[in-house]
């Protein structure tokens, strides 16, 4: 959901105090009810008229991103350091962002839209959508530190919902592991706390899959569009996963 003057702004006939003022002087029409209410929202699917003509929104799209370590999850930096959207060069014609946030150091499976609704639906808290990652940590952990993840590890913002966690291999010279963790909260660097947390800090983070999709065949920097049936997938497993705590399961 956005904001209509937002969403009448971004079509481009206007700025979004001009959007404003023509909501609030009765111009607005969505699905053919006048609206002067400026917080309201709308989705992708709503069909808005300003002056009685229904604005252009963008045509919606979809890609899956292979981000690179060592680039900032955003569309813009003021210290002008790398971000994702400088990869999307040949795309001019969409504003496109990525959907949560990888850190900086972080690579693997991003995804990048034009489309707020559809972003919000991933990213809301109250929907499961599974992340997995694979990390190489310091140290081989014990099984009690893995079963400990799989628990739910107690953080300074809270103690994190259970986690799937898998050995996947140790090298005891280096004194570093391979581990896979699937978790479906998307917390501030939660990973690297989760394990920090447990006396293995992280020394490389991947993100291997991100709900049933994967970068394979993507090199770090590449990405693909979704196709159609991928988008309404993602959708499906937003909408169908809520929370057990606010009881609709
Ligand atoms: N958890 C982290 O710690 N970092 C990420 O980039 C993603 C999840």
């Amino acid at each position: 959901m956005e904001r209509l003057q937002k969403v009448i702004a971004q079509s481009g006939i206007t700025s979004r105090r001009k959007a404003e003022e023509l909501i609030t002087e009765g111009k607005v029409k969505v699905n053919g009810t006048v609206v002067r209410e400026l917080g309201t929202k709308v989705t992708g699917r709503d069909r808005i008229e300003v002056n009685g003509v229904q604005i252009e929104r963008e045509h919606p799209v979809y890609f899956l991103m292979y981000k690179p370590s060592g680039v900032i999850t955003a569309v813009s930096d003021d210290k002008g350091r790398k971000v994702v959207t400088d990869y999307f060069q040949e795309i001019v014609e969409e504003r496109i962002f990525p959907v949560g946030r990888l850190d900086y150091d972080t690579s693997g499976a991003l995804i990048m839209t034009n489309d707020g609704t559809f972003a919000n639906e991933l990213m809301h808290p109250k929907y499961k959508v599974d992340k997995t990652y694979i990390a190489k940590i310091k140290g081989i952990p014990e099984r009690e530190a893995m079963k400990k993840l799989e628990r739910g590890i107690m953080l300074e913002d809270g103690k994190t919902a259970p986690a799937r966690v898998k050995f996947l291999s140790g090298d005891k010279k280096k004194q570093t592991a391979i581990i896979e963790l699937t978790i479906h909260e998307g917390r501030n660097r939660q990973v690297r706390r989760m394990l920090e947390a447990i006396g293995h800090p992280v020394l490389k983070l991947k993100r291997e899959r991100y709900a049933f999709l994967d970068v394979k065949g993507l090199n770090p920097g590449e990405f693909r569009e979704l196709t159609p049936h991928e988008v309404k997938q993602l959708r499906n497993q937003a909408v169908t996963q809520p929370s057990k705590k606010r009881g609709h399961n």
